[in-house]
């Protein structure tokens, strides 16, 4: 993956040479411009190396594994890559460094700086030298061509009768589509099905299986593996082959080719499997060789990309998910005792057979591959723990090949910037959540997401990266939000394994867990996860070209930031929730480059105040700010916060009722806003709130504090454009039987909150009301005795939650109506 590494260096030497317009176009020394032409026609040259080399690696890399000369040399590439890089981010630092300071400060440094440029140039000369000589020298003892063998697809068929497990189900499916319902095929007619998961839950298993027993009843049937970068007439050349048709493969052209096989399958009954198909364009392309009438077609589709089971014709597609633990561990016992008769773990071996087991979730391929690795030692508790403790590395290495060779086979297809970001996720501990969030800011941060498209933000490319993973089955989705949205997911372990494996070969980056014996070492690591406490194993020397440090594991009761934080010019993301700031150094507000500041302690709900975070003045400096949370209402923030007009996520707390014009003011000037919360200094302050604009944005909204009431319903009626709103969190506004109707007007609220916020006795929810609500919940509303829920409302409610109501003695009244509920919460009532 060194193709990974160049081609999001290439980008960056991009941006470095973007500066250099601007730097001439300034007044330069004549010094420092001729030292500074020379360090950028090394750039130049640097980028053009690379630009030409990044074609070869991505061919050159899938044969990394039979070719040593080239794996060397790629190796080699991929180190002289990472010192270019840190050659260019010196650069890159040091002429931001020239513009701080007054004007003699600036001076000096410019004058101190010409020495700089020369050096780098000079480094830039000495890699390129090397580069060419490892150029020389993969020429020179070059031995096989690429010719060598590519991928093998005899390794993922294991059709072997012991991997059979937790099939029946779909295999009868399968069965019942290819024979087209009842009795016997139905004439004349084609049919595709599709098998999809992620690699190595056992697709081809299982079409194998059903392919084997079924092709008899067929008049011709064929098999097909489509490799990645397929080219439709080997593919015609293939099915020709297999399908046995009598012509002259090497002597035919494409025309002919689509002609044979049209021709041979007229008045037939036919089957033809493509297995791992990874692109819905490829059976669009050949779908018009096969006659449609006068013949029964069926089409065997695998692919572990989301975007091929929508060529299934109408329902048949199978989705096919790691196996239960039982179907595990029957597969297990069948490899790990093939010998055995009975094929059972022994007793003193089952708590190891149990570890072993949840090691795999579920993948049949691991699962398959340890019980090969168990068969071929004794079956003792000491073989088996020994074999335990070492498992991750095992897993990881080639003395399983099949499990390597799928995520192998997955890495080839994916483009740089998405292999990047999929190694980074592997980073993260076992069985991490992954936050769609988080993730897709680090991404950002790290440099993996480039613009693509205009009128696309950052954010946006990154979350069509994070959807791209998931379709390719390389994330598993944890949970959705309630329009679909990723919200959270999750690397499977043994996927995680191999990427990690994968991610230290590369010096992509290393995971500490501190279960290590030995010394570790950070040396060469680009990036490092710590993941456990006890550090004493770390070597910490040679971190030097250390660019990440992810620590897990620790909370932080960081009190304060120094004020140095002002001099991080590139910071984008400041977060610093759950920590025990008070306020913010004024320097913060010198990060011209920051997009996310979150900070807060605390948010606690049983006292309305919010440990929120003070910040000095000047906060209208950061233009580019999208999210700010929580910070400290006073009337100077206010008014300066109303500058920042990109904000998209905006907490404010301690609000008092005299500040209510100015954050109403500011408020308005905020068209982009998604998010919105506004929490009072105290239970019983006032949020006079009436003159509030909010726009149609609106995504969430949460207010803590009064309302007043006579002004409520003119409040919530206002609210009838926010058509994007899906959540809304109300704390302590009194509300009642007679205002409550009012909030009906919110029709796409999938999301109701109300904490402390009804003090009425009566909860009508009138048919038609909240038809998207999917969970309400409604806590400490001390007077509330009775809900009615008619037929026709919130019809979609899967949860419902009613906690700390003391007068509420009988369940909701036409709870019945509703069909889609599947959580019923009742505490304290
Ligand atoms: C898988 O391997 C078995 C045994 O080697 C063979 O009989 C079978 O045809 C193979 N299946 C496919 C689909 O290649
Ligand atoms: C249907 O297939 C048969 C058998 O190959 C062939 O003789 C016949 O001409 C075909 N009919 C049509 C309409 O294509
Ligand atoms: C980008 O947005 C601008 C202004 O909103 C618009 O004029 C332009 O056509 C958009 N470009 C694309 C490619 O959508
Ligand atoms: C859910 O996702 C959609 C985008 O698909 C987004 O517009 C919406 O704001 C999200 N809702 C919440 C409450 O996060
Ligand atoms: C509802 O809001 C309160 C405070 O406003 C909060 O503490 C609580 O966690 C929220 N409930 C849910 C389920 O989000």
């Amino acid at each position: 993956m060194a193709e990974a590494v160049v081609g999001q260096l290439v980008v960056t030497l991009g941006a470095a040479l973007a500066k250099e317009t601007a730097i001439f176009g300034g007044s330069l020394l004549g010094k420092e411009a001729a030292a500074l032409r020379g360090l950028f026609g090394k750039i130049r040259r640097s980028k053009a190396e690379l630009e030409s080399m990044q074609v070869y690696l991505q061919e050159a890399e899938r044969f990394k594994d039979t070719d040593k000369t080239t794996a060397i040399f790629v190796g080699e590439i991929r180190g002289l890559a990472f010192q270019i890089e840190d050659v260019i981010d010196e650069f890159t630092y040091k002429l931001e460094d020239c513009k701080h300071g007054g004007f003699a400060g600036k001076m000096k440094k410019r004058l101190k700086h010409i020495k700089t440029w020369h050096r780098l140039a000079a480094k830039l000369q000495e890699i390129e030298a090397n580069l060419q000589d490892a150029k020389r020298r993969k020429k020179d003892y070059a031995v096989v061509g690429r010719s060598a063998s590519r991928l093998s697809n005899q390794a993922l068929n294991f059709t072997r009768d012991e991997d059979l497990v937790g099939i029946e189900e779909n295999k009868e499916r399968l069965i019942r589509w290819l024979t087209g319902g009842g009795d016997g095929l139905e004439q004349s007619s084609t049919k595709v099905t599709t098998v999809w998961g992620m690699p190595g839950v056992g697709k081809t298993t299982l079409v194998a299986h059903v392919y084997n027993a079924m092709k008899l009843d067929f008049d011709a049937a064929g098999w097909v593996t489509i490799s990645e970068s397929y080219c439709i007439e080997d593919l015609l050349k293939k099915i020709v082959v297999e399908f046995g048709i009598a012509v002259d493969v090497a002597n035919i052209d494409m025309r002919g080719l689509a002609d044979s096989i049209h021709d041979y399958l007229q008045g037939k009954k036919y089957i033809l499997v493509l297995d791992d198909v990874w692109a819905a364009r490829v059976w669009l392309e050949i779908r018009n060789v096969f006659p449609t009438s006068n013949c029964t077609g069926r089409f065997v589709i695998t692919s572990r990309k989301h975007e091929v089971p929508l060529l299934a014709t109408r329902e048949s597609a199978i989705h096919l998910e790691p196996l239960q633990a039982h179907h595990s561990s029957v597969l297990f016992c069948k490899g790990a005792f093939w010998n055995n008769d009975d094929k059972q773990c022994p007793l003193e071996l089952q708590k190891l057979a149990r570890k072993f087991v949840a090691k795999c979730q579920g993948l049949p391929i691991a699962i398959a591959c340890i019980g090969r690795l168990l068969l071929c030692k004794p079956p003792t508790f000491a073989e088996w723990e020994n074999l335990y403790t070492g498992l991750d590395s095992q897993l990881a290495k080639d003395v399983i090949p099949d499990a390597h060779m799928i995520l192998k086979a997955s890495l080839d297809d994916l483009p740089y910037d998405l292999k990047n970001c999929f190694l980074y996720c592997a980073l993260f501990p076992e069985d991490y959540l992954l936050r769609r969030k988080t993730i897709m800011r680090q991404w950002i941060a790290e440099g993996f997401i480039r613009e693509k498209e205009e009128n696309k933000t950052l954010e946006e490319v990154a979350e069509g990266y994070l959807v791209e993973l998931v379709d390719r089955s390389l994330l598993q989705v944890v949970e959705r939000n309630y329009t679909g949205r990723i919200r959270n997911c999750r690397m499977h372990d043994v996927i995680r394994l191999l990427a990690l494996n994968k991610a230290k070969e590369e010096c992509f980056g290393k995971v500490y867990t501190g279960s290590v014996t030995q010394a570790f070492s950070v040396e060469g690591a680009r990036r490092m996860s710590v993941q456990g406490k006890n550090l004493e194993h770390m070597s910490r020397s040679g971190a030097t070209q250390l660019r990440a440090l992810h620590v897990f594991g620790r909370d932080t009761d960081v009190e304060s930031v120094p004020e140095a934080v002002g001099r991080l010019q590139n910071l984008e993301v400041l977060d610093a929730l759950r920590s025990k700031l008070k306020y913010l150094p004024n320097s913060v507000v010198k990060l011209q480059k920051l997009r996310y500041l979150y900070v807060s302690a605390s948010v606690t709900f049983e006292t309305v105040s919010v440990a929120a975070v003070e910040v000095r003045n000047g906060i209208h400096h950061l233009a580019g700010l999208r999210a700010l949370q929580y910070v400290k209402a006073s009337p100077e923030f206010l008014r300066e916060v109303g500058a920042l007009i990109e904000l998209r996520t905006f907490g404010v707390c301690n609000v008092r009722s005299e500040h209510s014009a100015d954050l109403s003011n500011a408020i308005a000037k905020m068209s982009h806003h998604v998010h919105l919360e506004v929490i009072a200094a105290a239970e019983n302050e006032m949020l006079q709130l009436e003159g509030l604009q909010l726009p149609p944005t609106l995504s969430f909204l949460g207010l803590r504090g009064q309302l007043e009431k006579p002004l409520m319903p003119r409040l919530f009626s206002s609210w009838s454009h926010l058509n994007k709103l899906t959540r809304l969190d109300l704390a302590f506004s009194s509300i009642d039987e007679g205002t409550f109707p009012c909030l009906l007007v919110l029709c796409g609220l999938c999301f109701l909150n109300l904490s402390r916020a009804f003090e009425g006795k009566r909860l009508n929810l009138c048919a038609g009301s909240f038809p998207k609500l999917r969970d309400l919940y409604i806590w400490g509303a001390s007077q509330l005795n009775q809900v009615e829920i008619e037929e026709g409302a919130i019809e979609n409610l899967v949860e419902l939650s009613l906690a700390d109501c003391p007068e509420l003695k009988i369940l909701a009244d036409g709870i019945e109506h509703l069909a889609a509920l599947e959580k019923l919460h009742l505490e304290d009532t």
